[in-house]
């Protein structure tokens, strides 16, 4: 059967941006910019997207029209090794890790929608919070969002992903933009500028590695980066197109997208007296806006716009989850996406029920795990692209561009060489944190060039005679 594809640029550019778009952007964000000192977050946040995020996006983008195949299959075909193939299998893994929370946070929000228009949570917005959050009807909600996005990959790249996110995408930037305007009208919306948007250099300095490390995670999860969504997506693009022009569309998008979305929620939750906005932890978005909306007027209207573009948001993204593990079974089980689809939800019905089932399943999961998922993931590819790919993958980063090799050249050191120990160091750190241990941070980032040298030198040594240097 001929591999699906894309109808054309926009459909492309819009799934990649909607996978991008989602509860990274409008959950996770506020909560991880409030417990890492605010705007300083921001300002280290925007410059890992650009310098590590984009690259890696790029990256992403090579290998999968390169390969024109899912993640196992990219990996294992462009270096004639079975090997690869099996480090393609954390894509896998990845998929399954990142349904299973995003289902959980995808069903709060259907929860929320269904309770707007009563306002069942407005009186005791805190309380609701934690009755829903986790639990049997959690677990439900939890369904009715994983069977929303079964149904849209069930349809197929055309008649399903890129139908839905050519709507849902600029529906979103609309009503965004619309909640944007209306809200720098709300009284907190000075406070909430300021603390979303002042350079606050202080606290950078302070705690350079912890912010670094956050941001880092956020980077690569706001960009859909690490897990072969990408890859995949881009597996389905024809070669007419300019994968780096591509690339720094959907970051600007969704970085556009993304301090949109802070400039809702910002104001929102700096609207009403009472909330901390320092609320840490995953509630902090339910519980501040809900409280914001029981006061404000039209508050009922306001919640289901709102719960309604975050719903669709976190759709666009976790079709993009499920589509990385329904491809590589559709390329390398000979599935047909259909029954695929069916299975893979079915396995996600469990692993996301227990997580909303258990809250330190899900903060695990949420958090720490999908950092150190993410940033495995890209390192893999980073290296694999600029050290058995090669010349090849500058080839293909020209391909369909008015771009010289030149700069593919530049972007290639970047990626083999800059990226590879930076995403060691943060994986290092992340993990030894993880394990409660206190090693001082020079000697990480010693370990960190160490290791990426020796890295580079082994896989660039054992280059198998697949894709030749020009
Ligand atoms: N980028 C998505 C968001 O910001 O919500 C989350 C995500 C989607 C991460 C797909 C990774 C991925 F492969």
């Amino acid at each position: 059967m001929a591999r699906e594809s894309w109808t054309g640029r926009i459909g492309f550019v819009l799934a990649a941006v909607g996978s991008a778009v989602g509860l990274g952007n409008l959950w996770r964000f506020p909560w991880m910019t409030a417990e890492n000192g605010g705007s300083a977050f921001l300002v280290v946040y925007l410059g890992i997207v650009l310098a590590v995020g984009v690259p890696g996006l790029l990256a992403e983008f090579v290998l999968g029209r390169r390969s024109r195949k899912s993640p196992v299959g990219a990996l294992r075909e462009l270096s004639g090794s079975r090997n690869w193939g099996h480090v393609g299998l954390l894509s896998v893994v990845a998929g399954v890790v990142l349904l299973s929370f995003y289902s959980v946070v995808g069903g709060w929000i259907l929860r929320y929608l269904v309770a707007s228009p009563t306002g069942a949570y407005f009186d005791a917005p805190g309380a609701y919070f934690d009755s829903i959050a986790y639990g049997p009807e959690a677990a439900a909600f939890h369904v009715a969002f994983l069977a929303a996005t079964a149904g849209v990959v069930y349809g197929g790249v055309r008649d399903g992903i890129e139908r839905a996110t050519t709507v849902m995408m600029p529906v979103i930037a609309i009503v965004l933009v619309g909640m944007a305007a209306w809200a720098s009208g709300l009284a907190g919306a000075g406070d909430a500028y300021a603390f979303y948007l002042a350079f606050d250099l202080a606290t950078i300095q302070e705690n350079a590695v912890d912010v670094a490390l956050a941001a880092a995670g956020q980077a690569l999860f706001t960009l859909s980066v690490g897990a072969g969504t990408m890859i995949t997506y881009a597996s389905y693009v024809g070669e007419d197109r300019s994968l780096p022009a591509d690339a720094t569309m959907v970051a600007v998008l969704n970085t556009g997208l993304g301090v949109l979305a802070g400039l809702v929620v910002f104001p929102l939750l700096f609207s009403t007296p009472g909330v901390d906005v320092a609320t840490s932890g995953p509630g902090a978005l339910f519980v501040g806006v809900a409280t914001a909306f029981a006061t404000l007027p039209y508050g009922t209207l306001l919640a289901v716009g709102f719960f309604a573009v975050v719903a669709l948001a976190a759709l666009s993204s976790s079709i993009s989850m499920l589509e990385i593990v329904v491809a590589y079974l559709v390329d390398e089980r000979d599935l047909d996406r259909k029954r695929a689809t069916t299975g893979v939800a079915a396995v996600v019905l469990v692993t996301g029920a227990a997580s909303a089932f258990s809250p330190s399943l899900f903060s695990a999961l949420a958090g720490p795990v999908v950092d150190v998922v993410l940033t495995t993931g890209l390192l893999a590819f980073v290296v694999f692209a600029a050290w058995v790919v090669g010349a090849d993958a500058v080839e293909e980063f020209a391909t369909g561009t008015r771009y010289t090799t030149g700069l593919g050249d530049a972007w290639r050191v970047l990626i083999g060489v800059a990226l590879p120990p930076f995403l060691l160091f943060t994986l290092g750190v992340g993990l030894l944190d993880a394990a409660g241990v206190d090693a001082p941070t020079w000697q990480v980032a010693v370990a960190a060039v160490v290791v990426a040298a020796a890295l580079v030198a082994g896989v660039a040594r054992r280059r198998p005679s697949g894709p030749a240097e020009h």
